[in-house]
């Protein structure tokens, strides 16, 4: 395995972060918003199966459930699906799109794109929120009580360490690597905290959530 280090792009190579580092951390949103849809309606036994530790504090609260993780990982693979069958079935895409210089970067998770991937990152995010929630409990935080950095970013680094074992990539792309994409990955944790703080407090105002956060 190589290990590549961008440093030497140009502006208009940048601009190709954005796109890309949506596609890349795509997986993770369908994830993230698959289990909350699910555990609303499906199997809301808790996750911890009500359980506390010797602080008595729960596991992990209520707010963690199977049905949320189970589903979670369901849609965070079908999203991933359907992202590997829009950039392999439709080919005008592999045409039509061509990545310039920073090509090393952007080609492994545009072309390298692959149900296995999906999956990994939907494991990886619901993983991460669970251990987000274990963290939240330690601190003595109620269910769904604020807990800055990590109630937006635990799933999103989840999902980001488990991207680094698609093996399936590593097999077809050797470059590709946390290391060699980490413009991709600095861009997806910024931009995930900034949308998920503007949807949270949107959400608020719209009286589906009932902390802003
Ligand atoms: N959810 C679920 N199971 C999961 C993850 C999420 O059922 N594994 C659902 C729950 O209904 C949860 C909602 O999605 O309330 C929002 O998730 P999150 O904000 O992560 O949970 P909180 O309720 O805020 O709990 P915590 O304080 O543990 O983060
Ligand atoms: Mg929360």
């Amino acid at each position: 395995m190589s290990l590549f280090i961008p440093l030497n792009f140009g502006f208009l190579d940048l601009l190709w972060i954005i796109p890309i580092g949506f596609f890349y951390i795509l997986p993770a949103y369908f994830a993230n918003g698959g289990a909350v849809l699910m555990g609303k309606y499906f199997l809301k036994t808790p996750m911890d199966f009500g359980k506390s530790l010797s602080d008595e504090q729960r596991i992990l609260g209520d707010g963690k459930t199977w049905g949320g993780f189970l589903g979670g990982i369901l849609l965070g693979s079908i999203g991933g699906f359907v992202m590997w069958l829009i950039v392999f079935i439709i080919p005008i895409f592999t045409i039509v799109v061509s990545f310039g210089m920073i090509d090393y970067m952007i080609t492994p998770i545009f072309y390298g794109m692959n149900p296995l991937r999906g999956f990994l990152m939907s494991l990886g995010a619901l993983v991460g929120d669970a251990v987000g929630s274990f963290v939240k409990r330690r601190f003595k935080k109620e269910r769904g009580a604020k807990f800055p950095l990590i109630d937006q970013l635990d799933f999103i680094i989840g999902a980001i360490l488990f991207s680094g074992l698609d093996f399936w990539t590593i097999l077809f792309y050797p470059t590709y690597n946390l290391l060699a994409i980490w413009p991709l990955i600095a861009f997806a944790i910024i931009i995930t905290w900034i949308l998920h703080r503007i949807a949270n407090i949107l959400a608020f105002r719209m009286k589906l959530k009932k902390e802003p956060w």
